[in-house]
């Protein structure tokens, strides 16, 4: 059994701030402070170029933002001790170009042993409304629930506090005035903040009454109620995670900014459609205050089950989009999901998508999803070809990382030949277990995109189901006429990376999230095959393989060390202080 211990203060802590710690936390003996956990990033089913945590489980993300420096910060719900959820403490990592990610030091611990750190945000407090940072312009305040349980393990009260780093998100100490929001509720949680003209605004859930509280600060430390916007939507059984972002929107062809709206993202989970969790979205106007939908519509952020709790980053993201990091689970299956007893880990955040808005004929304004540009990671062709039916076979158990980026376009299809075969599949194999990951789109009926992933048989679960499908829309395709559209582009984006399938269809009108678990050797074939296409079609495709972001730092044992530099390095106010660990730790491993 481990041995618990209460001590006064996380190490590292007083030394990186200098500052009286003034609220105690609770450090298991068995999770350490000041340096992160270690991990292997080799195992068969760990993804290569997604972040997931060095062991253990993991799920929401939390506090992202991106500082003055371009350096990414997520923090995420996390388990030191176990690869089931509970224990929550706040795991951290750091990026400059979210593929790369640093492990650092678990970044909140639990004031007491009976209080988990669940959801929250975190800003960047440039001008010092909060007054925790007389001297500096880059001070960070994290904003988190409480999660009370009592001795006899029912839930307690779930309260709202915060925490403020000096030293640009790396170590932060607990404000001795929280709770900063109080509440007699238990199922009060998960605050997002934003900055509105000229004062905070955070949207918080009351996750079993269906409603997203809206609340105002001028300084992050006194919050006044201000609105709510209740039972939208999906209810399922809790609203989770809510999110408030400003968001540009687009011309769906010059991608030119016409407007700007807000965007309302809730996560609702037990009792998705398609079974556990889900995230729905509401494009609107806000006011400072008060949240208006456009339309009473409910749309979701993805057709499959995988992509769940996404956080946008708080700061000046790159052409002022929003940039979002999901969890890539369900709740239905994330802790008995294979990675957990195979390798000691569970659970990912799918790919950086980078959203705007676009208005679609008929339908309104839609969420567009592309994935964050790629080349930090992008290795060689694989293959490239351009043909009408036919097929095109990649085998790549040669790329290390086994992952792949594939794009497939089809274009001048004549819809009125289509026949009841007309079809684009794209496969992943292995030839030797004869497991298999088929996706594709049939052009038969009304266009469907499918993904089955029930041919990879790693993974048995009830609700683990194996179908996905979605019917896109045509109504942004070149000409907006109804379906079907002569000169319909058809396209498909995706990244498979170990244990985990995105696809952006149609230029990310429509994305998925998909795990999948091989049983036996990893999938290594990847075959487009087009068939039964009207002459005059043209399909092309490209195929990539992507290089491991993890595998630079590795040592030699395969052990990913992470951030162990801090403590030597670490500074009080200088905000390109984790830019310069990160340049210490790459020259240790670097090949
Ligand atoms: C969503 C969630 C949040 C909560 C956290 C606990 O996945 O249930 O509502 O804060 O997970 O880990």
């Amino acid at each position: 059994m481990l041995s618990l211990t209460t001590i006064a203060a996380a190490i590292g802590l007083l030394a990186a701030t200098g500052a009286t710690q003034d609220v105690s936390t609770y450090v298991n003996a068995a999770v350490p402070t000041g340096v992160p956990v270690a991990g292997n990033y080799t195992g068969d089913l760990r993804p290569q170029i997604h972040f997931s945590p060095p062991k253990f489980f993991m799920n929401d993300p939390n506090g992202m933002f991106v500082d003055a420096n371009g350096t990414w910060h997520v923090y995420y719900q996390y388990n030191p001790t176990g690869s089931t959820a509970g224990n929550q403490h706040w795991g951290h990592a750091t990026s400059q170009d979210l593929y790369h990610w640093i492990n650092q030091p678990i970044a909140l611990f639990p004031p007491t042993k009976n209080t988990p750190v669940f959801s929250g945000s975190a800003v960047i407090d440039v001008n010092n409304t909060s007054g925790f940072f007389p001297n500096q312009n880059n001070g960070v305040v994290a904003i988190t629930t409480l999660a009370h349980y009592n001795e006899d393990g029912t839930a307690g009260t779930q309260t709202q506090a915060i925490a403020y780093s000096h030293d640009g998100g790396f170590t932060f100490q607990y404000y001795n005035g929280n709770p900063v929001i109080n509440s007699a509720s238990s199922q009060f949680r998960d605050p997002k903040v934003i900055w509105y003209e000229d004062h905070w605004v955070a949207v918080i859930s009351y996750a079993q009454e269906f409603v997203i509280g809206f609340f105002t600060s001028p300084d992050l430390k006194s919050w006044t109620h201000a609105s709510n916007f209740s039972t939208y939507g999906l209810l399922g059984t809790q609203y989770e995670c809510p999110n408030i972002v400003q968001i540009p929107v687009r011309d769906f062809k010059t991608k030119e900014k016409t407007d700007t709206k807000f965007l309302l993202t809730i996560s609702a989970q037990p009792g998705a459609p398609l079974g556990g969790s889900i995230t729905e979205y509401f494009p609107g106007d806000f006011n400072g205050t008060h949240f208006t939908p456009l339309d009473g519509a409910t749309r979701l952020t993805d057709f499959a089950k995988d992509n769940y709790a996404a956080q946008y980053f708080y700061g000046n993201t790159p052409d002022g989009n929003a940039i979002n990091l999901g969890w890539a689970s369900n709740w239905q299956y994330a802790q008995q999901v294979p990675t957990g007893n195979r390798e000691g880990w569970r659970s990912s955040l799918t790919l950086p998508r980078v959203n705007y808005l676009t208005y679609a004929p008929r339908i309104g304004l839609i969420m567009v999803d592309e994935v964050y540009d790629l080349s930090p990671v992008m290795d060689q062709e694989l293959n490239s070809t351009k043909m009408g039916n036919g097929d095109v076979v990649v085998d790549y158990s040669g790329v290390d990382s086994g992952a792949l980026y594939v794009e497939v376009n089809v274009t001048n299809i004549n819809t009125r030949q289509i026949q009841q075969y007309t079809t684009l599949n794209i496969t992943f194999s292995n030839p030797n277990t004869g497991e298999a990951l088929y996706t594709g789109f049939y052009f038969g009926g009304d266009t469907p995109f499918f993904i089955n992933r029930g041919a990879v048989k790693g993974f048995d679960n009830i609700f683990f189901t194996d179908k996905f499908s979605v019917s896109p829309s045509t109504s942004t395709s070149p000409s907006s006429s109804p379906l079907p559209d002569r000169t319909a582009n058809w396209t498909m984006k995706a990244v498979i990376d170990r244990s985990i399938l995105e696809v952006f269809i149609n230029q990310g009108v429509h994305s998925a999230t998909v795990l999948f678990f091989p049983e036996g050797e990893p999938l290594s074939q990847c075959r487009v095959a087009a068939q039964d296409m009207p002459s005059g079609t043209e399909v092309s495709v490209a195929v990539w393989g992507l290089k491991s972001a993890w595998a630079k730092y590795q040592n030699e044992q395969g052990t990913v060390l992470g951030n162990v530099t801090m403590s030597a390095t670490n500074s009080t106010s200088s905000g390109s202080a984790g830019q310069k660990r990160h340049m210490v730790y790459e020259g240790k491993f670097s090949y």
